[in-house]
């Protein structure tokens, strides 16, 4: 999709539709008070009427409205006027990229941006509207036998301010641009079934990745994983026939000494629970194990095509959970690369171990600070539902930040504590700690697991179980928490 600034008055623009603001009693925002003068009160008459529903985000389509250029007008609720906040801008921005997506032209223009959003800028509306429009137009390439032709869906969206647009504003529409970037590959990748993409494909992405723009990719395979002592990440891949893969991906666009932030991805691209194997209900969905990964896939590209002044590590711990015969069992103890040893009660809880490797092989960057993004635990769903992702940290003011990051990029953070008490929830009589905690928190203890290995830095943990993906008649992957961790690095590189 390609998006540019203009700046100026609706009625006169000849394009496949222009996109307008209304309020629930009948105010019209500054473009559509234009369009409306040009049609001689036309649009005020058609609302009036009630076709419009007051729910931010409901939408009228509208063909030939006269003294407009345009061929057609779609009006967007913006819900009641003093309700006006950022989830009210951002559904209306996303029906309106819904519309969009599915219609038969070429061009629009939205004029949705100078609405006022407390406590928001320009920059922000812009951003937010650019990435909001640019993800509401994906759709997975699915394979089938007749592969339906992409005719409809606008692919040229213009931005209608009233003032002149400077650099800032450029840049916010091309960073949200970027980040849906970002987020389609996230969701193509956690889309894609385990059959195709296992942990070599997630290789070969990485590596096609660093070539597009030019970041270093090395990965390491089993034997080299057996050299550095990761007998946790091993103890899961053996069950299954495809080989492990720890992909590590250093984008440096900072300074060289400057401390990179490293963002660690679970990618567990089947996860059947090993020989604890989970029931046969909605299994499929274990194929999404390794948004982890593809959220940092994501973040990556969006950063690395923002040319973001910062410098990034990608590490991505890559295997199957398979039952098998050389698979691990229940009440096998492993040793892990930090030297503390395991005892595996539940081979299910295997993100923690193939973590607590890669974690540990994070204190060779240095790290300004590390964030592991993973699938980790249905309980953070019974917690939490599915609208924030889980937070956990051992640093309160990283643990601010990204709760803050969350808000402004309307990719949502809910934390929970991570109190030493909750450790000898882990303790073992064969081994230094056991993989799981028995039934209560299974959020915190998961997080407690893996605080055991993030001791030497600073480490926030998300757990995003409830966010990845959605589930029935839209089961697909939603690209989070991609809009959080770019903005993030956006926010970081600033200073
Ligand atoms: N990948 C799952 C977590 C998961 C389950 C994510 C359902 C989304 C939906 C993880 O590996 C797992 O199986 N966790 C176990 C941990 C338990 C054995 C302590 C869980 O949540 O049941
Ligand atoms: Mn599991
Ligand atoms: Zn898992």
């Amino acid at each position: 999709m390609e998006f540019t600034i203009k700046s100026g008055t609706p009625e006169n623009l000849k394009r496949g539709c222009i996109v307008v603001g209304a309020f629930s009693d009948g105010s019209l925002s500054a473009a559509a008070q234009a369009l409306d003068a040009a049609a001689g009160g036309a649009l005020a008459t058609l609302l009036s009427r009630g076709d419009l529903d007051d729910k931010a985000g409901s939408t009228l389509m509208l063909s030939l409205l006269p003294g407009v250029a345009a061929e057609r007008v779609l009006v967007v609720s913006l819900g009641a006027p003093d309700a006006l906040d950022d989830k009210a801008y951002r559904d209306a921005l996303s029906a309106a990229g819904k519309a969009l997506a599915s219609l038969p032209a070429k061009d629009a223009t939205v004029c949705l941006a100078d609405i006022d959003v407390p406590g928001r800028d320009l920059a922000w509306r812009l951003q937010q509207a650019a990435r909001l429009i640019a993800s509401a137009a994906y759709r997975f390439n699915a394979p089938r036998k007749e592969t339906p032709k992409p005719t409809k869906g606008v692919a040229k969206v213009q931005f209608l301010i009233a003032d002149k647009a400077g650099a800032d504003l450029k840049t916010a529409v091309a960073q949200g641009a970027a980040i849906a970037e970002g987020m389609a590959l996230a969701r193509d990748l956690g889309n894609l079934p385990a059959n195709v993409c296992s942990p070599t494909y997630l290789a070969d992405t990485a590596k096609a990745l660093g070539k597009e723009f030019k970041f270093k990719v090395s990965v390491l395979d089993t034997a080299q994983m057996e050299k550095l002592g990761m007998g946790a990440l091993l103890s899961v891949a053996r069950g299954a026939h495809t080989p492990p893969k720890l992909i590590i991906m250093e984008y440096a666009g900072g300074k060289a000494k400057d401390a990179p932030v490293v963002l660690v991805g679970k990618g567990v691209t089947f996860d059947t629970g090993g020989i604890s194997l989970k029931p046969a209900a909605e299994m499929d969905e274990m194929k999404y194990d390794m948004c982890g990964a593809a959220s940092v896939f994501g973040t990556l590209k969006a950063a690395a095509q923002m040319a973001l002044p910062i410098n990034v590590v990608g590490i991505v711990p890559a295997t199957e959970n398979m039952p098998g015969g050389g698979a691990t069992r229940p009440g096998d103890v492993v040793t892990s690369m930090s030297g503390q040893t395991i005892e595996i009660l539940n081979t299910d809880a295997e993100g923690r171990l193939i973590l607590c490797d890669a974690l540990t092989y994070a204190e060779r960057f240095k790290p300004a600070c590390v964030i592991d993004i993973a699938t980790l635990t249905g309980a953070v769903i019974i917690a939490l539902g599915k609208i924030p992702s889980g937070l956990l940290a051992n640093d309160e003011a990283l643990a601010r930040e990204l709760l803050d990051t969350g808000e402004r990029s309307g990719d949502r953070l809910w934390q929970l504590p991570l109190w030493d008490d909750y450790q000898e929830l882990l303790k073992s009589n064969f081994a230094d700690m056991a993989n799981i905690g028995g039934r209560t928190a299974g959020s915190i203890t998961a997080a407690a697991f893996l605080a055991r290995f993030t001791k030497n830095y600073t480490w926030a943990h998300l757990d995003i179980a409830g966010t990845a993906w959605v589930s029935g008649d839209a089961k697909g992957a939603t690209g989070r928490p991609v809009p959080l961790l770019s903005e993030f690095l956006i926010a970081r590189a600033a200073h």
